[in-house]
């Protein structure tokens, strides 16, 4: 009989839920992931932006990071009592600071921690203005900062890690893939 990793045929849990950084890639895998799997692709922020018919920007502005949150964890607290099955979870990279969502996050799937170097993630990060806790004086070393602080609540959560720094976007979608079926012989 063929080990669990050989069966491509093998289920996959009912979501993927991607958490990290800002700039590690999860909208983008997020939207390969489920091109492949044939699952609709959701998005905290966007979910947040729609409860809140603000930008994210403007949700900072108004009501500081901590009102930020709060959305952030009705967005979360929402896609699990909707029972969603099928998607793909691109979250918002802080999501992971406040503890309570934690045990959410793993509710709704196999949670994956994307990473990617300090200087990809700048890159990546610079082509979009859009990110509040990067109008800094200093954004390059607000990333490498919030990067460090940061980096033991991705470790703390995450299923499973993979680094986007040196991969396209199908071969990191493919190694999760890949990586969900060895770990879920079975549906959840
Ligand atoms: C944030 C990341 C952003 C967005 C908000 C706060 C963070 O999402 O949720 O600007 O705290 O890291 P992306 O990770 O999709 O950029």
């Amino acid at each position: 009989m063929p080990a669990p990793s050989d069966n491509a045929e093998a289920p996959l849990p009912s979501n993927l839920v991607l958490i990290g950084f800002m700039g590690s890639g999860k909208s983008s895998i997020g939207r390969m992931l489920a091109a492949k799997l044939g699952f609709h692709l959701l998005d905290t922020d966007a979910l947040v932006v729609e409860d809140a018919g603000m930008q994210i920007t403007e949700i900072f502005q108004w009501k500081g990071e901590e009102g930020f949150r709060d959305y952030e964890a009705r967005a979360l607290a929402y896609l699990v009592e909707r029972n969603a099955k099928g998607v793909v979870v691109a979250t918002g990279g802080g999501i992971v600071t406040r503890e309570s969502n934690l045990p959410l996050l793993h509710q709704l799937g196999f949670v994956v921690g994307l990473t990617a170097s300090e200087e990809v993630i700048f890159e990546r990060v610079s082509r979009n203005k859009a990110r509040p806790l990067l109008h800094t004086p200093n954004p390059r070393e607000t990333v490498s900062e919030l990067l460090a602080r940061r980096a033991p609540f991705y470790e703390a959560a995450a299923d499973y890690a993979i680094d986007t720094s040196m991969k396209s976007h199908a071969q990191v979608a493919d190694e999760i893939i890949a990586e969900a079926r060895r770990r879920y012989p079975n549906p959840l």
